[in-house]
């Protein structure tokens, strides 16, 4: 059996073989870390896009969308705090003269020595088989002791050293971990710097340092300074919703696995405004809307089918300046459990700062309670191209059939893909081709089709498994005699002789977003 990271490899060159995602400027040998969407990942991306919108704001009578800037005025980002905080501790190899993170060489120290541990337990339980006791063997074993105090050390100084901000003692962790640059094999690394995440550019003909903007890191900025705007222009009531979804653009140091992190990537974002005290649960047992969103927007996940066991949480303990709450819902991606989704009470701290830099309040009339408060915010934030990841990597499979030959698939949610029907005359002659139009120009109103003549009807089947399509509709001299045609489903690979006049609906009750939306209830 193939491993993960084979796996892995296979889903990349298959994305770039039938369309769905290209290194982006490939004649040009490429830009790392950013790429584009060919025409079937365009099509899925839209979709997954369209899922999100449809659950958060179509479906929450409470929560409206928009459409911010990209650019912004760049006082946003001093109020944000990005300017002075949204930067990477980096360290350079002088040999390779290779640029790191900081903080991933830690970590990923930290993780080969969990690996070690994961060994230990993992020979212990094939020898003890259903008699094992994981918790007693950690707390005993020496070995697992050791290196468990090993990487509790490491990750005890590193957090000292990073809530320090003390750039000097997490070059000192690197040195006495003895950590090697992976290409030149040395440990002469260069002093730790700061570096801030935020592309800049300038507005106008004129390049001053007055005129420098920033692309946006977040989309979430452009919500709360359209805050007011929103609140007066729609007549909300808080508790509510802000949603967009938008591009957003960090300057990444370390980007790599593929679309998980990129320099240019698109976030899916809702800003909920809540009363102050609201927002965690009350002592009185009623769920705070922290707690609400983390809930709801796991049951989101969820639905899309791929497995309750591939997320879980993880929830903050170190907590950004603004925050009294945070988490990540986390995604089992082909290289281990990763975030997919953040969910953060930032508090007032957003409103607050843009008040304070802008001059201009920011306040809700509160007619209950008949006060104006700076109201707090739950964000719930998710990364469209990494659900993209994580829906591709749990969709792909690679089957062997009963007749020995093997089929390469993407089992997507039929909602989801790219096209939902393909038709297929079986001959080019003999009016197939014609018969065949015909039931396109029946059904492309509402779903996305094709059609394909070329090559054996096999092999058109295979080609329509791999870009994910649920049903193909085979079109042969019967269905010219008694209006029928072969429905083949891509699941199961079975086929049965439908009547062109049932396909309509047999086709809208499994692609409908409906059915989906409705068990997020
Ligand atoms: N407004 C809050 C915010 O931006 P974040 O945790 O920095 O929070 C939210 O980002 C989500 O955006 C992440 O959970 C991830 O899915 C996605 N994301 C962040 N950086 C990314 C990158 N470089 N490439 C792809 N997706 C990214």
């Amino acid at each position: 059996m193939a491993n993960q990271e084979d796996i892995f490899k296979n889903i990349i060159s298959h994305s770039k073989e039938y369309g769905f995602i290209f290194q982006s400027s490939e004649i040009y040998d490429g830009l790392s870390a950013v790429y584009d969407y060919g025409q079937m990942g365009a099509e899925l991306k839209k979709n997954l896009r369209d899922y999100w919108w449809k659950a958060m704001v179509q479906m929450h009578e409470n929560i409206v969308g928009i459409d911010a800037a990209i650019f912004m005025h760049p006082t946003t980002w001093k109020a944000s705090g990005h300017v002075d905080a949204f930067n990477d501790p980096l360290i350079d190899n002088k040999d390779s003269k290779k640029r790191y993170r900081a903080d991933v060489l830690i970590e990923e120290h930290v993780a080969k020595i969990e690996t070690k541990i994961q060994k230990e337990v993992d020979k212990a339980k094939e020898r003890f088989g259903d008699s094992f006791d994981e918790a007693q063997f950690r707390a005993t074993n020496a070995r697992v002791l050791e290196n468990q105090t090993k990487a509790d050390g490491i990750l005890s100084k590193f957090k000292d050293a990073l809530e320090k901000n003390d750039l000097e003692a997490v070059r000192q962790i690197i040195i006495d971990c003895e950590i090697v640059c992976p290409i030149s094999g040395t440990k002469n690394w260069t002093e730790v710097r700061q570096f801030n995440l935020m592309f800049s550019t300038s507005m106008g003909a004129v390049t001053e340092d007055s005129n420098i903007i920033y692309l946006r890191p977040e989309t979430a900025q452009g919500i709360f300074v359209n805050f007011l705007n929103v609140q007066k222009s729609g007549r909300m009531k808080i508790p509510f919703g802000i949603a967009q979804t938008g591009k957003a653009f960090r300057n990444e140091i370390v980007a790599r696995q593929f679309i998980f992190r990129m320099r240019e990537f698109e976030q899916m974002e809702m800003q909920f405004f809540v009363r102050p005290g609201t927002e965690m649960d009350s002592p009185t047992g009623e769920v705070g809307w922290y707690n609400y969103w983390k809930e709801t927007r796991m049951k989101w996940h969820r639905s899309l089918g791929f497995g309750d066991e591939n997320y879980r949480y993880h929830d903050h303990l170190k907590l950004a300046h603004y925050a009294n709450a945070a988490c990540d819902i986390e995604f089992s991606f082909p290289f281990g459990f990763k975030e997919l989704e953040g969910i953060h009470s930032r508090t007032d701290f957003d409103l607050k700062a843009h008040e304070q830099h802008s001059g201009k309040k920011l306040q809700y009339f509160d007619p209950e309670l008949n006060q104006s408060y700076v109201p707090y915010v739950v964000e719930t934030s998710v990364g469209l191209d990494r659900l993209f990841l994580a829906t591709l990597a749990k969709s792909y499979v690679e089957e062997k059939l009963e007749d020995g030959s093997t089929r390469v698939a993407l089992n997507l949610p039929a909602f989801l893909a790219p096209i939902k029907v393909a038709v297929l005359p079986l001959l080019k002659k003999d009016g197939l081709p014609e018969k065949a139009r015909e039931i396109i120009n029946l059904l492309k109103f509402d779903h996305a089709t094709t059609f394909d003549e070329k090559d054996t009807i096999g092999k058109r089947y295979r080609r329509q498994d791999a870009i994910g399509t649920p049903f193909c509709i085979t079109v042969d001299h019967q269905s010219l005699e008694d209006n029928t045609v072969t429905l083949r489903y891509r699941d199961t690979m079975q086929q049965e002789r439908v009547s062109i006049d049932a396909l309509a609906k047999i086709i809208d009750d499994k692609v409908s977003f409906k059915k989906a939306l409705q068990q997020l209830k």
